[in-house]
């Protein structure tokens, strides 16, 4: 069975996303509501969390209420863009660890093979949360969780802000075990390879390289 695509169906992303899509948009502004949307993407992706009680003693009285169980978790960005997304997760789950894959892109094949990969040493036991804004053809995507899972990691999701259906049918074929979360799955990929509507380059408006 293929893992499952949950789009984000929310005002609140929905208007962050039109700003995004907008040529004029700032770096400053761009940089700031990718971090808001990677936040309201983790809410949704962490609802599966397992909880487990602790006894608090509020100002009125003793109980017991939820707090999360623990379990080890890890946010992986694609460099360089996934990069823009680590500071929202982080502000959902302050305990999480980072680790960084980095890819380039054969020119004879083109296909994407990893040249940078720094991992948590316990990295298989943690769920981890691959990121990156775009979900384009789902090639560097494919191939950063098959390095992960090469390293041993078996709980991995994937957060994009926005996803082509190219990319998803990549991701649902390669790795069926992986749900994808995604701000906005957009009509589909140019001639040259980016997603339309889309935004741009999410790597260039996020670092102002253009
Ligand atoms: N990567 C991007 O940054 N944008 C696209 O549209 C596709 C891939």
């Amino acid at each position: 069975m293929n893992g499952k695509v949950h789009v984000m169906d929310h005002p609140l992303v929905a208007h962050k996303l039109t700003i995004l899509r907008d040529k004029d948009t700032s770096v400053k502004d761009f940089r700031e509501i990718v971090s808001e949307i990677g936040m309201l993407i983790t809410y949704e992706a962490t609802r599966d969390l397992p909880l487990t009680e602790k006894e608090v003693e509020t100002p009125i009285c003793k109980t017991t209420a939820p707090t999360l169980k623990g379990k080890k978790f890890a946010v992986v960005p694609i460099l360089r863009a996934g990069l823009g997304l680590v500071d929202g997760v982080l502000r959902m789950v302050p305990s999480a660890r980072v680790g960084h894959i980095g890819m380039f892109r054969d020119e004879e094949t083109l296909e994407p093979h990893v040249y940078f990969c720094k991992l948590p040493k316990d990295v298989a036991e943690r769920d981890i949360m691959v990121v990156d804004p775009m979900l384009a053809t789902g090639g560097s995507a494919d191939a950063a969780i098959s390095a992960l899972k090469e390293r041993g990691c078996n709980n991995i999701k994937l957060m994009v802000l926005v996803a082509a259906p190219e990319g998803i049918a990549r991701i649902q074929s390669s790795h069926p075990d992986v749900d994808i979360f995604c701000g906005v799955v957009d009509k589909g990929l140019n001639e040259r390879g980016y997603i339309v509507p889309g935004l741009g380059d999410a790597g260039d408006r996020i670092f102002g390289t253009k």
